[in-house]
């Protein structure tokens, strides 16, 4: 079944030129978005089931196709959700839909947090593409049509069922999740569908952390990427169920989660080298000393989190160039703080001392 949809984005987001043109061959549709908008059909075609099938645009009066250098799972996730299927894209293997036709858009790279396809970059639509998006590269993409394909989880060989190395439930058996692309987001709703609620770190390398051998059983999933919102796993994209599991053929590279079950005890926070009391670096306090955060992914929800936690209403993030002379100073790195957290001691992050920054990317904060 094709699943046909237009997707309406008024021409104000329009950022590339060469969206311009799309816009141009459609032809400006006065009757939507303030009279400004436009529509970019897109259709998931040759496949028995709804809801999957190989990426389609309309260009130009035909249909062409997008090939898979650039598209992952960011990708997958937004065609799912603008044809209306809001609970993750699966993306699936080349040449599982067979061979598309006409034009290929060669790279399409969407953000993260896209609502519409005139947010992604891309360079246009070719008759003669590189080889290596001929019209065996085509992607396609499986969404995902309803929530209730919750993936059982469990954490195994930590010192308790809130940390260990990550199983995943599929045809009734247990097997791993690859590191790739794994982060504190991926971790954040892990812990919360197992209850969890303190906080916790998301362990890249399950061999540092005695969590013994791996089990036997499949590879399942590889670049799981939650944003972190997601009530349940089963509504995060990735790759479908055990595609690209040789990327993960060591065992070192299991995705690991621990979920704090307590608030962690001596933590306490400070800013510190700012011009007054409501500014400056943010500074954790941890077994016995002082330790600073790195501002990979350091945001507004981060900031306004350590500003409520002193007592202040919200705050922004800022990047301060400080050296703390030693390379063991930073505490967390890729922060995330999920939404309505108000003490900063609930917010995920690498695990303590795991971190990949230079001296000069310290976070600090703004508050008010
Ligand atoms: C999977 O993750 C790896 C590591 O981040 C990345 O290099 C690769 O492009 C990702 N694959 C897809 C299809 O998104
Ligand atoms: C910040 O400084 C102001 C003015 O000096 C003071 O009134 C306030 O109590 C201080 N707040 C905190 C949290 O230290
Ligand atoms: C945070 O940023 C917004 C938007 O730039 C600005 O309006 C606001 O005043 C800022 N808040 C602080 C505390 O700097």
């Amino acid at each position: 079944m094709e699943f046909t949809m237009f997707i309406f984005y008024s021409v104000l987001f329009c950022t590339s030129l060469v969206w311009a043109s799309v816009i141009h061959d459609l032809n400006v549709d006065t009757e939507h978005g303030a009279g400004r908008g436009v529509a970019v059909p897109v259709r998931l075609a040759d496949s028995p089931r709804d809801g999957e099938g190989r990426v389609e645009l309309f260009h130009d009066g035909v249909w062409g196709t997008v090939c898979d250098v650039l598209f992952g799972v960011a990708e997958a996730k937004l065609v799912c959700e603008v044809l209306g299927y809001s609970y993750g894209g699966l993306l699936q293997p080349k040449m599982t839909y067979g061979f598309g036709r006409g034009p290929i858009m060669v790279d399409l790279d969407c953000p993260w947090d896209a609502t519409n396809l005139g947010q992604c970059s891309q360079t246009g639509w070719s008759q003669n593409p590189p080889s290596v998006c001929n019209h065996d590269a085509d992607v396609g993409v499986a969404c995902r049509t309803s929530p209730s394909e919750d993936i059982p989880v469990r954490l195994i060989g930590g010192t308790g069922p809130h940390e260990g190395r990550v199983l995943v439930k599929h045809e009734g058996q247990w097997g791993t999740v690859c590191n790739q692309d794994w982060d504190p987001r991926d971790a954040a709703v892990i812990c919360h569908q197992l209850g969890y609620s303190h906080g916790g770190e998301a362990m890249m390398w399950p061999a540092r952390y005695n969590f013994g051998a791996r089990p036997p059983g499949p590879i399942w999933l590889s670049n799981l990427s939650c944003g972190g919102k997601e009530p349940r796993l089963g509504e995060c994209p990735s790759l479908v169920w055990g595609e690209d599991a040789h990327q993960c053929r060591s065992t070192f590279m299991d995705a690991s989660v621990r979920c704090y079950t307590e608030n962690i005890p001596d933590f306490q926070i400070r800013l510190v080298g700012g011009e007054n009391n409501r500014t400056g670096r943010v500074n954790i306090f941890h077994e016995g000393r002082w330790w600073d955060v790195c501002d990979d992914w350091w945001g507004n929800d981060d900031a306004s989190t350590v500003c409520r936690t002193l007592g202040y209403r919200e705050g922004n993030a800022t990047h301060v160039q400080h050296n703390t002379g030693r390379l063991d100073g930073f505490g967390w790195d890729m922060v995330y703080c999920p939404p309505g957290v108000t003490d900063f001691r609930h917010c995920f992050h690498r695990g303590w001392g795991r971190h990949t920054c230079y001296w000069y990317e310290v976070a600090g904060v703004v508050c008010e």
